[in-house]
């Protein structure tokens, strides 16, 4: 059974994680559902992992994360990966793909996702929700819905300095979910020390987990929109680190 723990990172409780009535129908229901997923999981749609990427900010990578990670993923066990970005990147980036598209995908850009989940994945093992910079609703949503978020963060000051938000947001939902959080670096430029110094702050100095696998700044990234991303390379490294993770849980 996973362990459903969530530190803090030194950021105070929003008042919303003190004040939630888990006897109010909306709390109730989040708690069945709960429930029903850790007790009898093959019942309601045989998912093991559903994971978020997410990062209010825009562009550090989120789309590109989730379609590589839904290809890794649809390759081992039936995969869905869920739009929920009203941009639709994702969605098109499968429509370029067509029939070699080694996953499914919903386009469900809704806030209310989280309360449809046991429907909407019904018949998929893994589940990946791309999610959308600002759109807090949404992003908020996808939270609930999910066993661990994955946050793609370019190795910049700026980036570093933008991540509060995104942390705020998990940490206010904690008494509803508590999903495991990993830091994803993208974006990383060979040859320099901006990585590592990334690194550095984001897990000595702010005490977060960061997947030790780092996704390069790549051209072939770019050029990659719309084709089948290739299997192992940099996402296969840290899609056997996620699924380590998960087994250990
Ligand atoms: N590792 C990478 N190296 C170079 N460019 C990248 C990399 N990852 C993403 N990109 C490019 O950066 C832009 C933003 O990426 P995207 O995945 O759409 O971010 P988000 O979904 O967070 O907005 C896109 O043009 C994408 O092709
Ligand atoms: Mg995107």
């Amino acid at each position: 059974m996973r362990a459903r723990t969530v530190r803090h990172f030194g950021i105070d409780n929003p008042s919303e994680s003190g004040d939630i009535d888990i006897c109010s129908c909306r709390y109730l229901y989040v708690y069945t559902y709960r429930y029903l997923d850790i007790c009898i999981p093959n019942n309601i749609g045989v998912f093991d992992m559903r994971l978020a990427i997410t990062n209010l900010k825009g562009g550090t990578g989120k789309t590109t994360t989730a379609v590589h990670l839904a290809a890794g993923l649809g390759r081992r066990r039936r995969t869905l990966l869920i739009d929920a970005d009203p941009q639709r990147s994702a969605t098109e980036w499968v429509f370029l793909m067509g029939d070699s598209c080694p996953f499914a995908l919903v386009t469900d850009g809704e806030p209310d996702l989280h309360r449809r989940l046991a429907d909407v994945v019904r018949g998929y093992d893994h589940v990946v929700i791309d999610t959308p910079p600002g759109y807090e609703s949404i992003v908020r949503s996808a939270v609930l819905s999910a066993t661990d978020i994955l946050i793609p963060i370019a190795p910049s000051i700026m980036d570093i300095n933008r991540l509060r938000p995104t942390l705020e947001l998990i940490a206010s939902l904690e008494r509803l979910n508590a999903p495991s959080i990993r830091l994803l670096l993208t974006k990383v430029r060979g040859n320099t020390r901006t990585g590592r110094l990334a690194r550095e702050t984001l897990e000595t100095t702010l005490g977060m987990p960061v997947v030790a696998a780092e996704i390069p700044l790549m051209e072939a990234y770019v050029t990659g929109f719309g084709l089948v991303p290739p299997e192992g390379h940099r996402y296969g490294a840290v899609l056997d680190e996620l699924l380590k993770a998960e087994v250990a849980a």
